[in-house]
């Protein structure tokens, strides 16, 4: 594959600054949503897009969870431990209804080419009450997609919460972590790497959290 064409999060120079968190704020973010919404042992828990599992292993060795992750990039997968982690596509979850206590997506949802499609998954597989955990870059205009990444598929804010709305999910809270975007990029720039739109404030990033409203679902 053409060097332009590999994604960001398949680059060595993003492990270099992110480590095996392969997004902005590392486990930070992860860590508060976690205790937000009070992931406790035993809590079936999936991570969507899990990349090289840093979610996964957090979530068990801090949190206690029974945490699982899906990633449909083999090379991602055989660059960790691959422990717990299927591999499939994220809007298409290999895992009964009403499996989860929470999901988290994390730099992802902006990757899929029907959100959608992806946020019906993962309202399919969280019991009644189950929390949905989304982070990621939100943009302040709509505009056409621009590759692979997610600072070139950004989407307003807006926008990702009338569709996490419209899949049957209320939305509990939604904070802003445009620094730590920032912070990222900046590491990026010196490291040689690109980050495309971040310093100017046309990106900012955050953390929603939203919860699956309704009974349980039946067939
Ligand atoms: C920016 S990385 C984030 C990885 C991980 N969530 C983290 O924060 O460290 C995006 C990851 O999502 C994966 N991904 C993208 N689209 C996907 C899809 N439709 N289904 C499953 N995984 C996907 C990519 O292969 C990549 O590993």
């Amino acid at each position: 594959m053409p060097e332009q064409c590999v994604p960001l999060w398949e680059k060595p120079t993003l492990r270099a600054v992110a480590g095996e968190t392969l997004r902005p704020g590392g486990f930070a973010v992860t860590d508060r949503a976690a205790e937000l919404i009070g992931v406790i042992p035993g809590w079936r828990v999936l991570d969507v897009g899990s990349g090289l599992g840093a979610t996964v292993g957090r979530l068990r060795s801090r949190f206690g969870a029974d945490a699982w992750g899906v990633e449909h990039s083999r090379a991602q997968i055989d660059r960790s431990s691959g422990a717990h982690v299927v591999q499939a596509q994220g809007d298409l979850l290999p895992f009964r209804n009403e499996e989860f206590k929470a999901v988290f997506c994390e730099c992802v949802l902006s990757l899929f080419v029907e959100p959608r499609q992806g946020l019906a998954e993962f309202c399919r597989v969280l019991q009644p009450q189950g929390y949905l955990v989304l982070a990621d870059l939100h943009a302040e205009e709509r505009g056409l997609p621009n590759g692979n990444s997610c600072a070139g598929r950004a989407v307003p804010l807006s926008v990702t919460r009338e569709q996490v709305e419209a899949c049957g999910f209320i939305v509990r809270l939604v904070e802003d972590h445009s620094r730590q975007l920032k912070d990222l990029a900046a590491k990026l720039m010196f490291a040689g790497g690109q980050a495309t739109g971040t310093c100017t404030g046309r990106l900012g990033y955050y953390l929603m959290i939203a919860q699956k409203g309704g009974e349980p679902h039946v067939g």
